[in-house]
């Protein structure tokens, strides 16, 4: 039937996220995995979990940014096949750089509101030791962007480094150095707290690889730093700029991980007798500078905010992408938003940012928050690299 259903997040697991290496892979405790086994791993689990036949599964939607090498997704084919599922299960692979998988979740909404789907899995991945971000031989900027004069109004010079993208935002908002440490370190704090009380065993399924040359279970987030503090991140040197503010402490780590979440109609899961987390409310994307793509969040969750009907100042709980601490203390200025609403489990500072992995764990995240914290409405959003921003809200179920 074609017409407005309500969606529902249903489950979300994700693996855990590893450090990543690229000059030095054996280091990365995913290197002997690609993410597309990590990906099919999360597919098989959801089903069993949920208990949805495979061949009412009306697609599987995979977000990937650096989609080259083993992170190349095959239309979505690779974590269908490699999960075992029928070859009748419809599959696409998203690339919209950081938000893919929050793009993933927002087509697989837009299908089941629609009436085209009744159930999508949706999720996303990065393997960022094996597909590096800078110095891939399988990537190519575009020259003409950077060099002939009627571009250089997009600054892609700066466009193209993430890095340089973050100092451009704290040196436009005067954003400072210590707020950006002292946010990151509470990123680690909220993290190692949210790991203690056991919080991510809700979410991380283990994942079996080889390390070292033994066989070892990975379960837990290999970024977040418990001992760390505001004296050990002012020693750290800019990592992107010479006298810049933009450091390894306040910036995402590189990572690799997976990311899946499962969406539902009313109807079906109403037929299946199924809790669900949350519903989806809305969502909104937004383009804005690509050097200063930082402030993408900001016309995001404005615009998905709209959809929905609702104030900043209504939301509970945000989930805001910590790709830099810059890009977080700005939409918080930005939206009005008290820390305390913002990653209250901790962000990609401690958590890590493996980019096509991240829109489906802070949906995903959100939408456990709100159930278990018994909180009504949450914003999930993230910036994106190339300049633009992506949000998704959510309602508790
Ligand atoms: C910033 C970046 C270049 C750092 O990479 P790296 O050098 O491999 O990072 P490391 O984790 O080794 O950290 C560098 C140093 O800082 C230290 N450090 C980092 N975070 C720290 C913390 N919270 N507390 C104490 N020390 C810290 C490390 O211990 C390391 O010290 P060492 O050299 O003495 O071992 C990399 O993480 C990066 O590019 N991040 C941004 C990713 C990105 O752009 N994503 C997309 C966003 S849109």
């Amino acid at each position: 039937m074609i017409g407005m259903q309500d969606v529902y997040v249903v489950d979300y697991q994700r693996t855990a996220f590893s450090k990543s290496k690229p000059t030095e892979p054996e280091k990365d405790v995913f290197n002997s995995v690609r993410m597309d086994h990590a990906l099919a791993m999360l597919i098989r689990r959801l089903v069993e979990r949920t208990g949805v036949k495979p061949q009412d599964i009306g697609d599987v939607i995979t977000g990937c940014a650096l989609q080259v090498d083993e992170n190349w997704l095959y239309g979505g084919r690779h974590p269908v096949l490699l999960a075992g599922l029928p070859v009748t299960v419809p599959s696409v692979a998203m690339d919209r750089a950081c938000a893919s998988s929050m793009n993933a979740v927002a087509l697989g909404s837009l299908e089941i509101m629609a009436g085209y789907s009744d159930v999508v899995l949706a999720g996303g991945m990065e393997h960022m030791t094996h597909v590096p971000m800078s110095n891939n031989p399988h990537m190519a900027v575009n020259m003409r962007l950077l060099l002939r004069p009627e571009y250089t109004k997009y600054q892609m010079n700066v466009g193209y480094n993430m890095g340089l993208t973050a100092e451009k935002l704290a040196e436009e908002s005067g954003i400072s150095r210590e707020e950006m440490d002292s946010f990151s370190v509470e990123s680690h704090n909220r993290a190692a707290r949210a790991l203690d009380e056991g919080w991510f065993k809700g979410e991380i399924a283990p994942m079996e690889v080889e390390f070292e040359g033994k066989k070892l279970v990975v379960q837990e987030d290999q970024s977040i730093r418990r001992d760390t503090s505001v004296e050990q991140l002012r020693k750290l040197p800019p990592a992107f700029k010479e006298g810049g503010t933009v450091t390894a402490g306040n910036s995402s780590p590189l990572n690799a991980g997976a990311s899946v979440v499962v969406l539902m109609s009313r109807t079906k899961a109403e037929e299946m007798g199924v809790k669900p987390l949350a519903k989806v409310l809305s969502f909104g994307w937004a383009g804005v500078e690509p050097s200063i793509m930082g402030k993408g969040p900001v016309p995001a969750s404005t615009k998905a905010l709209a959809k929905a009907g609702l104030r900043a100042d209504q939301v509970d709980l945000w989930e805001i992408n910590e790709a830099f601490a810059v890009v977080v203390l700005y939409a918080m200025r930005e939206l009005g938003i008290e820390h305390k609403r913002v990653n209250v489990s901790g962000g990609a500072i401690a958590i890590g940012h493996p980019l096509g992995a991240s829109g489906a764990r802070l949906v995903g995240t959100l939408a456990r928050q709100l159930h278990e914290r018994g909180k009504q409405y949450g914003v999930a959003t993230l910036c994106v690299g190339g300049g633009q921003g992506f949000a998704t809200v959510l309602e508790k179920a």
